[in-house]
């Protein structure tokens, strides 16, 4: 893929870390079964959690909807830091000191709790030191990072002020963390989902979890109809299918941001670097075996909305120009997010009287080391009923109550606007294009339509089978996005992300519908 190629987008996005590993293979559950533990969702918190818990001699299952680490966890930058973003002044002010020390140590003690996994399997995953920075380029911001960098260090992180950075960015102010790494996720878990997976941890695939009843003992069912019962649940599932006590979709939304990985002229100089501004930029080296790549990232929006997502990468684009000479962009692609909305994960007892379910989701963007600070948590919970880190992490400390209120109305909002078309209008032209997605209006109901560069139509019923609302074609990535809590379909109307369970009703009469398009436009 060239630069040319990708400004016109005509290649499906295709991760590097997907690329660079072999794709797994394990079975679907085929069998009723009963465990001590099951854990829905086989990304990094999930697999972390079975390796954690395997360790306690509890029978285990992992159920994925997809693949093992094929959702977020393939899709990540892989830094492991404790450097949040501006995230330590923030969160001492809001919460006070001591439950900012709590997510300060939990975070630290991930980082090196992740190197011990790795040296003790001598597990061969890229892993490299390097130090995290975060640079302003506005005064406001500037304040911010001194503020930072000082309540950082109280809390017990080796941070220090920088100047300069060594890129042509002219910096207000910036900061560096010590002792940071990054590494190659997939080949980290993959090992580890191998050696539990040795040891007795039972790991399913493309097992869908759709219901989950609470009793004496808790139950699963799987799209196939399966079922796991079990003492515990542990829901890893990024965004929580289970929605209907909790009401946690009133309190995540879901953020995609974009990645490109170039080749450039120039060496990269080392280090993770974030900028403190919006839109979002961060940059990371990965050696591969053909050579050094660049990853460049930013651009994040909430899932669902906006116009043209295409544009996204472009300006990526034109930011790697400034600062590279660029030669190629081999892989280029996009992840999405869980955010919460005091911007710190949800982990723990899913409701204050549900001992026995227990979630972890909300990583914000760093999923790295709060997948491990949570599979920390979680197993102390269940082994010994208390966490030194879970207050600041508890999914219903007070905060959240009324800030979920607000956030509901404004959501809310969102979806009425979208519905009544004001942030994407229906087309008024619906001649459909190869490799083209639109919405249109047939008697009364929003029908997608998407001709692949075959020129075959699909139709998709445009309702989200999650809570009902309308989706938005995501010309990036070929996809039909809710803007409510993130769900993500392909063209065909079969699931990306949760938390709908539900394929789209797909149109399938395409010839009556071509006929639609002809006679109506
Ligand atoms: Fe909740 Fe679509 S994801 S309505």
């Amino acid at each position: 893929m060239n630069k040319e190629d990708l400004k016109s987008l005509n290649q499906l996005p295709q991760s590097y870390w997907l690329a660079s590993t072999d794709p797994t293979d394990y079975s679907s559950l085929s069998e009723d079964i009963s465990v001590d533990i099951a854990i829905i969702g086989a990304g990094m918190a999930g697999i972390l959690c079975a390796y954690l818990l395997h360790k306690e001699n509890l029978s285990m299952a992992v159920l994925d909807a997809g693949k093992i680490l094929g959702g977020t966890t393939s899709h990540t930058t892989a830094k492991i830091t404790s450097q949040h973003g501006l995230i330590y002044d923030k969160l001492k002010k809001q919460m006070g000191f001591d439950l900012a020390k709590q997510y300060a140590d939990a975070n630290e003690n991930a980082i090196k709790q992740i190197k011990d996994i790795i040296d003790q399997h001598h597990i061969d995953c890229d892993y490299s030191p390097q130090s995290a920075y975060i640079y302003a380029e506005d005064e406001n911001n500037a304040e911010k990072i001194e503020d930072e960098v000082k309540t950082a260090s109280e809390l017990g992180i080796k941070a220090s002020f920088i100047d300069e950075i060594p890129f042509p960015i002219s910096i207000k102010a910036g900061m560096k963390f010590d002792n940071q790494a990054q590494f190659h996720p997939r080949k980290f878990l993959l090992r580890l989902a191998e050696i539990i997976g040795n040891e007795g941890v039972r790991i399913y695939e493309n097992s869908r979890a759709v219901d989950l009843e609470d009793g004496e003992k808790i139950t699963i069912t799987t799209e196939q109809g399966k079922k796991v019962t079990a003492n515990k649940v542990i829901i890893a599932s990024h965004y929580p299918f289970y929605n209907k006590p909790g009401m946690y979709f009133s309190r995540i939304y879901t953020e995609r941001t974009y990645i490109l990985a170039i080749a450039a002229k120039e060496k990269y100089p080392g280090g993770m670097y974030i900028n403190a501004e919006n839109p979002s930029r961060s940059l990371r080296e990965l050696d591969t075996k053909d050579g050094q790549l660049i990853l460049v990232v930013g651009e994040n929006h909430k899932t669902g909305q906006g116009r043209d997502m295409a544009n996204h990468y472009r300006n990526l684009i034109d930011f790697a120009d400034r600062i590279f000479t660029v030669e190629d962009i081999p892989y280029r692609w996009s992840t999405q997010d869980c955010m919460t909305l005091d911007g710190i994960p949800y982990i723990g007892y899913y409701k204050q009287d549900t001992p026995d379910i227990l979630i972890a989701t909300g990583f914000q963007k760093w999923g790295m080391t709060n997948s491990m600070v949570a599979a920390n948590i979680i197993r102390d919970l269940i082994t010994d009923g208390s966490s030194q880190w879970q207050d600041v992490y508890n999914p219903s400390r007070k905060n959240i109550i009324g800030a979920a209120k607000t956030f509901i109305v404004e959501n809310v909002d969102v979806a009425k606007h979208l519905i009544s078309g004001k942030i994407s209008p229906l087309p008024e032209n619906v001649e459909v294009s190869p490799g083209e997605g639109k919405v249109f209006e047939h008697d009364g109901e929003r029908i997608g339509a998407y001709r692949d560069e075959q020129g075959k139509l699909f139709l998709v019923n445009t309702t989200c089978t999650h809570m009902g609302c309308e989706l938005n074609w995501n010309s990036a990535e070929r996809s039909w996005d809710c803007p409510c809590h993130g769900s993500r379909f392909t063209f065909s109307g079969n699931i990306i992300d949760g938390p709908a369970v539900s394929p789209l009703t797909a149109e399938n009469d395409v010839n009556t519908v071509e006929k639609i398009i002809k006679d109506e436009f």
